[in-house]
């Protein structure tokens, strides 16, 4: 494979610059239908929509397509490029033609354009899907999910975890004085030292398991997508594919991750997590995962030191997790399909595994009693998130430096972007329910009383929030001293969740 310290990944960068290999041209070549065709894997409209020619037309069909394209064309496109790419195992040249070995693509986000070389989407219009075991993902949907979480504020020394083809690492890049990237796989490795040189980017390239590649340093930011399915973890060197098995069973990967990163983190670092987790029968999930965050009361551990907030999205029952990640896996329709699918359920029933649940863990190291919450929200939110993510880290800390009289003496501001749903009968004097639906962030909607509904539209930094109350119990003839013992814990609820804010 192409190394980063030879001159290839520059003039890679140049050609690909002129041709205008861009995110939003290649979007725009492709046009709305082929694009989204080939996000389900076809490539029919795509070759119809690029057959014109053109150097950028080419590259998408080199690429993105997966199409041999004549040598003649190829050279054009990638001007002295095709013999030296095809020495370093990019490309494929013979008979006329080159074909891609490996995937380069354009990749976007609001700010920057990159480009990432990753192996190539396997099971293209149909073909049967075939990964090796040290299969280099390219971005994928858990990809941008972490990218768009992460909080992107500046900082010291980030590390990514389990790099892959680098793509957190890129966005690290842009906020993180320093990157450190690791994996476990020597092609993602180097997949992702190609990649800081083809974008002109400084990462430390580091092999090694978890946290290993940074013992003993403090980071300010941790972020992993780790390989975080949830199964026996006892496939053979043969069958583990490395992007997604941790070799490890069940969910430990995760308790592995989220107990190790505390260890490693500066004062007020973060370390941000997408993740699998095993519901257990008879067990609340937020216990099993709520254990790793916080030792049991009077276990004599130290505490984890970091505030916690794990969000579920989504869960799967065992049958749709196996067959999700079996097709995955390429083994759908394979003669042991069903016996593999049986084994992997019976390994769930044997320990009590009746749904997985999946979502995001964010924990942020301070230096005052952490505050754990786990919560389960599977609406849409806001992408990306990581403001978010830093103000609702701002807010646990304004929360836990104030008792509840100081809090109803503080003066808050309602969110700008909240909004009152109210419902009833036509033409009745009060609203049956009251909604307050914010419209950014996590889009959080809440029911609500007219009290509440009153406390949070007076709350614009003039009152303080007990001035408010004992105005609202005036005004609906109510004692002021069991308003403000009534809503004291709704407004901690409404400045934790983004209603109001200080
Ligand atoms: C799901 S991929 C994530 C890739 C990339 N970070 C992303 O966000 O798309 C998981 C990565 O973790 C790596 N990995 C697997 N086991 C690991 C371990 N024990 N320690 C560190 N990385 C590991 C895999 O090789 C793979 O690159």
């Amino acid at each position: 494979m192409v190394t980063a310290d030879e001159p290839l990944p520059g003039r890679l960068r140049e050609a690909l610059q002129a041709a205008g290999y861009r995110y939003d041209a290649v979007t725009g070549l492709l046009g709305p239908v082929a694009h989204a065709a080939l996000s389900r894997n076809e490539t029919t409209p795509g070759l119809r929509a690029t057959a014109g020619g053109s150097p950028l037309e080419t590259l998408v069909r080199l690429w993105l397509l997966q199409a041999p394209v004549a040598r003649d064309a190829a050279a054009r496109a990638l001007p002295g490029l095709v013999g030296p790419l095809g020495a370093a195992g990019l490309l494929e040249v013979s008979g006329g033609e080159a074909r891609a070995l490996l995937d380069v693509r354009p990749y976007a986000d609001e700010e920057r354009d990159w480009w990432l070389v990753s192996d190539l989407t396997p099971g293209l219009d149909g073909a049967p899907v075939r990964v090796s075991t040290d299969h280099v993902l390219g971005v994928s949907s858990a990809s941008t999910s972490l990218a768009q979480l992460t909080v992107r504020e500046p900082v010291a020394t980030a590390f990514d975890l389990g790099t892959g083809c680098g793509v957190q690492a890129l966005h690290l890049s842009c906020h993180a004085t320093r990157v450190v990237a690791s994996d476990v796989n020597e092609r993602a490795l180097a997949m992702t030292r190609l990649n800081a040189a083809l974008n002109g980017v400084d990462v430390e390239v580091r092999a090694g398991s978890l946290f290993e590649p940074v013992a003993g340093e403090r980071l300010d930011l941790v972020v992993t997508n780790p390989p975080f399915v949830v199964s026996p973890g006892d496939q053979g060197a043969a069958e583990r594919l490395v992007y997604r098995d941790s070799g490890l069973p069940g969910d430990e990967v995760l308790r592995r991750v989220v107990t190790g990163a505390p260890a490693h983190l500066a004062p007020g670092g973060r370390c941000q997590v997408l993740a699998n987790w095993v519901h257990e029968r008879g067990r609340p999930w937020q216990e099993r995962v709520g254990g790793w965050l916080e030792p049991p009361t009077g276990s004599g551990r130290r505490g984890s030191g970091c505030d916690a907030w794990v969000v579920q999205r989504e869960v799967a029952d065992p049958a749709e997790y196996v067959e999700l990640w079996l097709k995955d896996a390429g083994v759908h329709g394979r003669p042991d399909y069903a016996q593999r699918y049986d084994a992997w359920l019976a390994w769930f029933e044997a320990r009590g595994v009746e749904a997985i649940g999946m979502g995001w863990v964010h924990l942020r190291r301070v230096d005052r009693e952490p505050v754990v919450h786990l919560e389960e929200w599977p609406w849409q939110v806001e992408r990306p998130l990581g403001e978010e993510v830093a103000d609702r880290g701002r807010r646990t800390d304004l929360l836990a430096a104030l008792d509840d009289e100081a809090l109803l003496g503080t003066r808050l501001v309602a969110r700008v972007d909240v909004r009152q749903e109210s419902t009833g009968e036509p033409g009745a004097a009060d609203p049956e329910t009251i909604v307050l639906r914010q419209q950014r962030g996590m889009r959080r909607a809440r029911a609500v009383d007219t009290v509440e509904a009153g406390l949070v539209g007076a709350c614009d930094g003039e009152l303080s929030v007990g001035a408010i109350l004992d105005a609202l119990a005036s005004l609906l003839d109510r004692s002021a001293g069991t308003l403000r013992r009534e809503k004291v814990a709704v407004v901690r609820d409404l400045v934790a969740d983004g209603f109001l804010t200080s």
